[in-house]
């Protein structure tokens, strides 16, 4: 017989967490409310729209920044209906300071808080944290927008126990239900043209989320690729239920703000964004606030400072039972910081008879301030070669 076993994630979670110092520092850096950097003017950009274009007499955005990335488990996952074995909860990928304790996976945390507080049109800006892979685009932190917008009480709205809203077509038919995926495309749409730029081409991807359904995708065309900007959807009914918004319906997105800024100010590696390199902050400095208090961001156009040169080394090993690729990276970030631009699978082979399977990782060493020197990147490899045994399973070859 086959039967599926299903994960308890929570038992993973180790006694204190998987928090490093290295994120730790992260937190209170706070990019969104430093006045002048980038991920900040893009926040003001988007609330100086839903503030002056989609706010009303019965709809005032109301802009939260300041919320905490420490959460608990409950409002990051519970409360958003995630399944016990969602792939989200694995330590893997996500930081817990305890069983009950993280660091927000996403700003939809503060959703629920929010509407039970009756809170019925906000943007939550904040930062996120979440294990990963290491590139160009790859930064285990980094910032969302959360918008949420609640509808006047509707009589189609009672919650029902025995509706799958995930996959219920009469539901999703629903004239209010409708009505709220008009409004929320239409939003978002007049949104990113705003901030991007009025001919953008964009595109609706059906997607799942646990909490909202039905649920999107936004993509937009840029230089001939469709690139995924936001999720969102029509907040799920029982999420309302349990906010006592049962008469109401709903609806959220969720917007990567580091993406965005790399589109629209040519920003060619993520970890710019945390460098303290004059170079790179002078050239945000000058940007230009209209007569009507909005920002032109058509004169900000960053010129990449010559990059300096790089260089890789390679490391083999052979893999253990309990080896999972992000405990590795996050390994290789807390020696190398910022120095390391990417790590990559070069090689991968599997002894057959042994069974035992091998993998070679290529790790790109760049800074993005000065020129590394051969003798202190061999120093940096060397450290990496001396503890990797304790702190990944593997045994190096
Ligand atoms: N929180 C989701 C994410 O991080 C995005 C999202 C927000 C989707 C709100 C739907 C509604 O991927």
């Amino acid at each position: 017989s086959t039967s599926k076993v299903l994960t308890d994630y929570s038992k993973l979670i180790p006694k204190d967490g998987n928090v490093t110092s290295l994120i730790l520092d992260k937190v209170g850096k706070n990019l969104h409310s430093m006045e002048g950097h980038p991920i900040n003017i893009i926040k003001k950009k988007i609330q100086y729209h839903f503030k002056n274009n989609l706010s009303n007499e019965n709809t005032q955005f109301k802009f939260f920044d300041e919320f905490h990335p420490r959460v608990t488990v409950e409002k990051n996952f519970n409360d958003l209906l995630f399944p016990n074995d969602h792939i989200g909860r694995s330590p893997n990928d996500t930081y817990y300071f305890s069983q009950n304790e993280l660091l927000r996976t996403h700003t939809s945390a503060h959703q629920t808080d929010l509407m039970r507080s009756q809170e019925t049109a906000f943007l939550v800006t904040g930062d996120v944290y979440r294990r990963d892979t290491i590139d160009a685009v790859h930064y285990p932190v980094f910032h969302q927008m959360e918008g949420v917008k609640i509808f006047p009480q509707t009589p189609d709205s009672v919650f029902s126990k025995s509706i799958d809203y995930y996959t219920n077509q009469d539901y999703k038919d629903l004239d209010s239900v409708k009505l709220v995926e008009n409004d929320l495309k239409k939003s978002l749409e007049s949104m990113i043209k705003a901030v991007i730029g009025q001919d953008l081409q964009i595109r609706w991807i059906d997607a799942y989320f646990p909490f909202t359904s039905p649920s999107w995708e936004m993509e937009i065309l840029f230089q001939d690729q469709w690139l995924e900007v936001l999720g969102c959807g029509v907040v799920h009914p029982e999420i309302m239920k349990n906010c006592q918004l049962e008469k109401h319906r709903g609806w959220a997105f969720g917007l990567g703000l580091e993406r965005l800024a790399m589109i629209l100010f040519n920003i060619p590696d993520i970890r710019l964004f945390w460098t303290e390199d004059k170079r790179f902050h002078q050239q945000f400095q000058q940007v230009k606030y209209l007569p009507n208090g909005d920002i032109d961001l058509k004169q900000i156009k960053f010129q990449p400072f010559s990059k300096y040169p790089s260089c890789f080394k390679d490391i083999s090993f052979w893999l253990g039972k309990d080896f999972h690729e992000n405990t590795f990276m996050e390994f290789v970030r807390q020696i190398c910081g910022d120095l390391v631009e990417k790590v990559e699978l070069v090689d991968h082979f599997e002894n057959k008879k042994t069974s035992k399977s091998s993998s070679c990782y290529r790790i790109h060493y760049r800074s993005m301030e000065r020129s590394l020197t051969n003798q202190e990147i061999d120093l940096i490899q060397q450290t990496l070669r001396d503890q990797i045994e304790n702190k990944v399973d593997c045994k190096l070859r």
